[in-house]
């Protein structure tokens, strides 16, 4: 693997080394871990806002003893500003680093410019296309909760039109046996349907459900997203009040409807899809995924960093 910038090409294997890895990372003492990647320099640049992953990205570096140097507001403080294009930031920042960390807005622009880049190139988000590090961490939430991916029924609601993450775990979904997945749509904000159709042609299971009593009451794991209303076009955009009646979230009289074992998932921030009083449920597992971001990205960084540093 030299670049990780989308799901479509990954395999079962490399996820399943992934989460070993990740796995056996959070059991090893941390002191073990904090020379593997000594005199590795990690560039961390986003050019939209962020904080699980760019800290989690970070953390990880730190805790296998990697450096980081990192440009936060990218779009902003960088020379993007003066017009510089991303070919040649990727041949400038991979003469310092040995690893480029990018989030960016334009999915197809990045895709293009990653062939200029010396070093491997790992996307934290492109615009509403792919966020292909959440979709690790999120199969190894799955894992973690459930034991296993294989022959779950997955519930995804929120935004399934521009929500990144949402595109890069269906597409990773379809790597597994007998994954069931149900969209509970938010009316405008369905899945982009050539992806439904190219989900479909790799075999995944998938089927949309308009009762949201239904869906809870079937899903083993509730893939909540919030709406992304930063990528709306203001030309049609919805106004805030009819995405607000027409999405479906969580409080207490759902949770009621859920499965006792059943697991609830979210990329976060939450803004309002996720009463806070079900967090202290054990089905609440985002908070739990977030620090699993952290070890599946120490798994990737080190995977990607251990030749270059020989
Ligand atoms: C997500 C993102 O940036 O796509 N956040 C994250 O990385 N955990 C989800 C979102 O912004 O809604």
């Amino acid at each position: 693997m030299q670049h990780f910038v989308t799901t479509r090409d990954i395999t079962r294997s490399d996820v399943e080394q992934l989460i070993a890895m990740a796995e056996w990372m959070r059991q090893s003492p941390r002191r073990s871990m904090r020379d593997r990647l000594l005199g590795g320099v990690v560039a961390t640049l986003f050019y939209e806002p962020s904080t699980r992953t760019r800290l989690s990205f970070e953390a990880a570096a730190a805790r296998l003893g990697a450096s980081v140097i990192s440009a936060e507001n990218a779009r902003e403080s960088s020379s993007a500003k003066k017009g510089e294009s991303l070919p040649d930031v990727f041949r400038v920042v991979g003469r310092y680093a040995d690893v480029i960390v990018i989030r960016h807005f334009d999915e197809s622009e990045l895709a293009e410019a990653v062939a200029y880049s010396p070093v491997p190139i790992v996307s934290a988000g492109a615009g509403s296309g792919e966020h292909p590090t959440q979709a690790l961490l999120d199969v190894y939430t799955l894992w973690r909760e459930f034991g296993t991916v294989d022959n779950l029924h997955i519930c995804f609601s929120g935004d399934l039109r521009y929500g990144r993450t949402v595109h890069s775990l269906l597409r990773v979904l379809t790597l597994f046996d007998g994954v069931e997945v149900t969209l509970a749509n938010t009316p405008g904000l369905e899945l982009p349907v050539v992806l439904a159709d190219e989900l479909r042609s790799a075999g995944l299971k998938l089927h949309e459900e308009s009762d949201w009593s239904v869906a809870l009451a079937q899903t083993d794991a509730l893939y909540q997203t919030r709406i992304q209303r930063e990528r709306f076009d203001p030309a049609t955009a919805m106004s805030e009040a009819e995405v607000q009646d027409s999405l479906r979230g969580i409080g207490l009289k759902q949770l009621a409807l859920m499965k006792h074992g059943a697991r609830i998932l979210h990329p976060l921030p939450r803004v309002g899809e996720i009463d806070p009083a079900v967090d202290s449920d054990e089905r609440a597992a985002y908070f739990r995924q977030v620090e699993n971001g952290m070890f599946v990205r120490m798994a990737l960084l080190d995977h990607l960093l251990k030749e270059a540093l020989q």
